[in-house]
């Protein structure tokens, strides 16, 4: 052992729970509570300003998410720590080499990976394909994990679950009691479910985070300019949540978001997001999604990455759940 690592763990002590951290008495755990702050892990991701509302000082606050940050071996003061984050960024499979290849061996804990694209692209099937490939172990591109599935629009569906696993030989029973799936009638109640899952995710060794669709309540309840400004702000906010949740619990955050192709428009950018673009945030894949013709080949094009270079690839949909395509597909295809 180096002399660091050894004053490294003479330093660094667990806290299981919030009471158990140094300066919180059970008064102030029920504050943070109340704010949405259910483990350690979630403390550790705080910032000063938002332990306030519990009376908190900021010396005191200070302590506290320092002590949480410790406990969990995460640090974002020095770069060799968040070089030892990086290294511990795990990657999920999408089931299809290809879609893999594009994104440099799979979807990524500790950030966010956005699908967008037209209805019927396969957004929705992408994230019922990676619930079940979460469970798978990792020498098969899982994270031997559970998945979390925000669904704001009723379209999950456990009878494609158990399909999907079938062909995996995975027990779909299993396979559907991993799944905790949470249904959002609002986007206050999507942005509540969000930040109060720090505990569900912990208690079930959840290493997926899904909201499908993460614009949909936004764009449908926030209408025109003025509001405008309102609802970017609460759709980052949301997206914070998130992107703390994936690297707290070292978890892939997957959000679609859906565009429409605007047939008027030649030049230029001829797709638009609905819910308007999503304010890029530093750790963010975008994937846009299209259908190469009628069938089941969709286009996949990796738009915008912290560090990869943009790409496409193809897949395919299928009963069987994502796939490659086939020599004879790809060629079809490449006439797009
Ligand atoms: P919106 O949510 O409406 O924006 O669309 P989306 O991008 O989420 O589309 P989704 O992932 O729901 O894709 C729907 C498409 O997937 C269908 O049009 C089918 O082509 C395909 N699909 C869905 N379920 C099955 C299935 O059980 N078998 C097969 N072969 N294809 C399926
Ligand atoms: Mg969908």
């Amino acid at each position: 052992m180096s002399e660091r690592e050894e004053d490294e763990s003479i330093t660094e002590q667990r806290y299981e729970s919030l009471e158990d951290l140094p300066g919180i008495g059970p008064s102030t755990a029920q504050k943070l509570r109340e704010l949405g702050f259910h483990t350690v892990e979630s403390l550790a991701m705080a910032t000063v300003r938002e332990l306030e509302p519990a009376g908190i000082s900021e010396k005191k606050a200070l302590a506290i998410i320092s002590a949480a940050r410790s406990s969990i071996g995460i640090s974002f003061i020095r770069a060799d720590e968040l070089l030892k984050m990086r290294q511990s960024v795990l990657r999920l499979t999408t089931g299809s080499k290809a879609l893999d290849k594009l994104l440099d061996g799979g979807l990524e804990t500790q950030t966010i990976t956005e699908f967008y694209g037209e209805y019927g692209s396969g957004k929705s099937q992408i994230c019922h394909q990676l619930c079940v490939n979460v469970q798978l172990p990792p020498e098969r591109g899982g994270l031997n994990g559970a998945a979390l599935y925000i669904d704001t629009e009723n379209t999950f569906r456990t009878e494609r679950i158990v399909q999907m696993a079938r062909y995996l030989g995975l027990d779909p029973e299993n396979v559907v009691k991993n799944i905790i799936y949470a249904e959002a009638y609002t986007s206050d109640h999507q942005m509540f479910l969000l930040e109060n899952a720090d505990e569900v995710i912990k208690e079930n060794n959840v290493k997926l985070v899904i909201v499908d669709s993460l614009t949909a309540h936004f764009r449908s309840e926030y209408l025109g300019r003025e509001m405008l400004a309102a609802r970017q702000q609460k759709l980052n906010k949301h997206m914070h949540r998130l992107i703390r949740l994936a690297r707290a619990f070292n978890a892939v955050a997957v959000v679609t978001n859906q565009v429409m192709a605007k047939p008027d428009v030649f030049f230029g950018d001829a797709i638009h997001p609905i819910g308007g673009h999503i304010v890029g945030h530093t750790s963010h894949t975008r994937i846009y999604l299209r259908r190469a013709s009628r069938g089941p080949v969709r286009i996949a094009r990796l738009v915008s990455s912290p560090y990869l270079p943009e790409g496409e690839e193809i897949f395919k949909i299928t009963e069987n759940g994502i796939e490659d395509t086939s020599e004879e597909e790809k060629t079809k295809s490449s006439g797009r």
